[in-house]
């Protein structure tokens, strides 16, 4: 699909990956609803994109304010093409701590929820309004695209739930890009290895260059439009479907 003239929401728009996936597709022609919370930069963000990108606010894990999203996207920019989903929240809690004590369900309850559910409900109600598009001449209406992690394979020590998570993004990616398929919308994941965002940037700057130099090449931490040239492809190249690609530098994380 070509980027140029589309409409896309991006969940997590305010931020890091999000972030920057929304400014590429802005910078390469497409209109962008930036759904993010209401606490987020989001509407900073939308603002400086200018008369092409839109915030809409919306928790991912509520059902009517991700409808109202993309009903609002669809009023101002006339159509919905892609979802790309980046809202995430990440937990850290060993299954039982120290002192034997089990793990808290709310956190893994929350975590589950955002990252998993909530993506869910994105694809559902963007999939629905991708189907009043006409096809273009690939046959094409639209395009998901997920955010996974490596934690997807390779859990470290206290990833319990991210992992948990993450591993059903990856799951259901091809069950949903064969659902889709009839209708012309591909659904693709991402599933990233370190990179430089303000999820990242809560870490001490030693904690984040040891990071850095656990990457067999290249030896750094993933630069957020690394991630949005992706996105960006995958939109373009109607061949990938129903497939995790990991974008890691080759790292693949030890327990801990
Ligand atoms: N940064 C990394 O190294 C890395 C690695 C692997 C996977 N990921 C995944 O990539 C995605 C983006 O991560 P990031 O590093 O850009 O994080 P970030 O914290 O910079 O951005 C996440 C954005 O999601 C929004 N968000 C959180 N909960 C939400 C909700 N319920 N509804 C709507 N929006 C919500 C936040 O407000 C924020 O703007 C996440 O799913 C994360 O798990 C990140």
């Amino acid at each position: 699909m070509e980027i140029h003239g589309i409409v896309a929401v991006v969940t997590g728009g305010g931020s890091g990956l999000g972030e920057a996936t929304a400014r590429s597709l802005v910078a390469k022609g497409a209109k962008v609803a930036v759904l993010d919370l209401g606490s987020s930069k989001g509407a900073i963000v939308a603002q400086d994109l200018g008369p092409n990108a839109l915030f809409v606010e919306a928790d991912v894990t509520n059902d009517e304010q991700v409808a109202a999203a993309i009903r609002r996207t669809v009023e101002a920019f006339g159509a919905l093409h892609v979802a790309v989903n980046c809202a995430g929240i990440a937990t850290a809690g060993r299954t039982i701590d120290k002192d034997g004590q089990p793990l808290d369900m709310t956190p893994f309850r929350r975590t589950i929820e955002v990252n998993l559910i909530g993506t869910f409900n994105v694809i559902r109600l963007a999939a629905a309004q991708m189907v009043k598009n006409l096809p273009n001449a690939d046959g094409e209406r639209g395009v998901v695209i997920n955010t996974a992690s490596v934690a997807a394979f390779e859990g470290q020590i206290g990833q319990a739930a991210y992992a948990a998570s993450k591993g059903g993004v990856v799951g259901m990616t091809l069950p949903i890009a064969r659902d889709l398929a009839r209708d012309g919308i591909r659904c693709c994941t991402i599933a990233p290895g370190i990179f430089e965002t303000p999820m990242l940037m809560g870490l001490p700057e030693s904690a984040r260059k040891a990071l850095g130099a656990s990457v067999p090449f290249p030896q750094r931490l993933g630069r957020p439009a690394e991630y949005a040239a992706l996105v960006c492809h995958i939109i373009e190249n109607p061949m990938l479907n129903g497939e995790t690609i990991r974008l890691d530098g080759a790292i693949r994380m030890a327990p801990r």
